[in-house]
């Protein structure tokens, strides 16, 4: 029978670092090595897949901007839209793994698995973890189980779902973690159809004691079309951010209540949103909270229909 066909799609990150040269094994440079060396250096993959590799990006994930999301989708919708393919698997820097994985949950067609993995450990290190995360990932967008259940990340030999991955630790190779366990997850693509555009400015705001309110008029001067507010606890607006928060709605900036804590932020509790024109993050963290509005403005979802992006509580 022949083997199923997967697409590697590479994007840089740890699982293609190399330490720096006479720095210890803390000190590397993410996003180094090119696709063709990673695959070589894990010859059980053959047995697995016919593999097909493009190297579309060589970034340290913390640089990973919008622009870089939208060439990921471009290329994994190609890769999605040929017969020839059976599953997608993206190399990808840990640090901002979670927002591209969601963005593509979010983009890509429904169908044919999609994983992301990456490594904790740069690929020249004794014990790197590419090895072994690039052969479950590939395992999993091979398997009837990757189908169904969305975009899907794989780390330390655990799938998570795109919705709920989050990268809880800063080292160690369990920093993964996810809740509910992912053969729940189900898939979403509600963006699929989205024409390729710039996807509009959307800022995250920090609130923090004596967080200055200074901060959401620079970044509407700057042309923020969308502020998602990391608020404390159950996502408090300060009193002293109210009124530059009504001019940001004044010039039709849309506005999102999320939380730095864990937990959902449900809608009108202790403050009017409906009033407000505020959205509601319900538990999507701050960063994936950010994703789904800027899909949802660049779709040109009106402020009545914005809030079906997102969980409401
Ligand atoms: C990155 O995110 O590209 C560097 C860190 C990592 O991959 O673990």
């Amino acid at each position: 029978m022949a083997l199923p066909r997967i697409r590697i799609l590479a994007t840089g990150g740890t699982i293609a670092g190399e330490t720096c040269p006479g720095g210890d094994i803390t000190r590397y440079r993410a996003g180094v090595r090119p696709v063709e060396a990673l695959l070589t250096a894990v010859p059980e993959l053959g047995a697995l897949a016919t593999l097909d590799a493009e190297q579309i990006l060589s970034l340290d994930s913390k640089d990973m901007t919008p622009d870089d999301w939208l060439c990921m989708l471009s290329a994994a919708r190609q890769a999605l839209a040929d017969p020839a393919i059976d599953g997608l698997v993206l190399l990808h820097g840990t640090d901002t793994l979670e927002e591209s994985a969601y963005f593509l949950h979010l983009a890509l067609p429904t169908g044919k698995p999609v994983v992301l993995t990456g490594a904790m450990r740069p690929a020249d290190h004794p014990e790197a973890d590419g090895p072994a995360n690039l052969l479950a990932a590939v395992k999993l967008a091979a398997s009837a189980e990757g189908v169904g259940k969305g975009v899907l990340v794989v780390m330390n030999g655990k799938p998570h779902g795109a919705r709920h991955v989050r990268k809880a630790r800063t080292s160690g190779l369990d920093a993964f973690e996810s809740d509910p366990d992912w053969t729940t997850a189900r898939p979403d693509g509600r963006f699929a159809s989205l024409a390729r555009a710039p996807l509009p400015r959307v800022d995250i705001l920090p609130g923090y004691a004596g967080a200055p309110a200074m901060l959401i008029d620079a970044c509407v001067a700057d042309g923020a079309q969308g502020l998602v507010l990391a608020l404390s606890g159950h996502g408090s607006v300060p009193s002293a951010w109210e009124p530059s928060l009504r001019r940001a709605r004044e010039h039709g900036v849309a506005i999102l209540r999320a939380s730095r804590c864990a937990g959902p932020v449900i809608r009108n509790a202790n403050v009017d949103d409906d009033r407000e024109g505020w959205l509601t993050a319900g538990d999507l963290p701050p960063p994936k909270a950010r994703v789904a509005l800027m899909l949802a403005l660049a779709a040109g979802w009106d402020s009545a229909t914005r809030q079906t992006c997102l969980p409401t509580f």
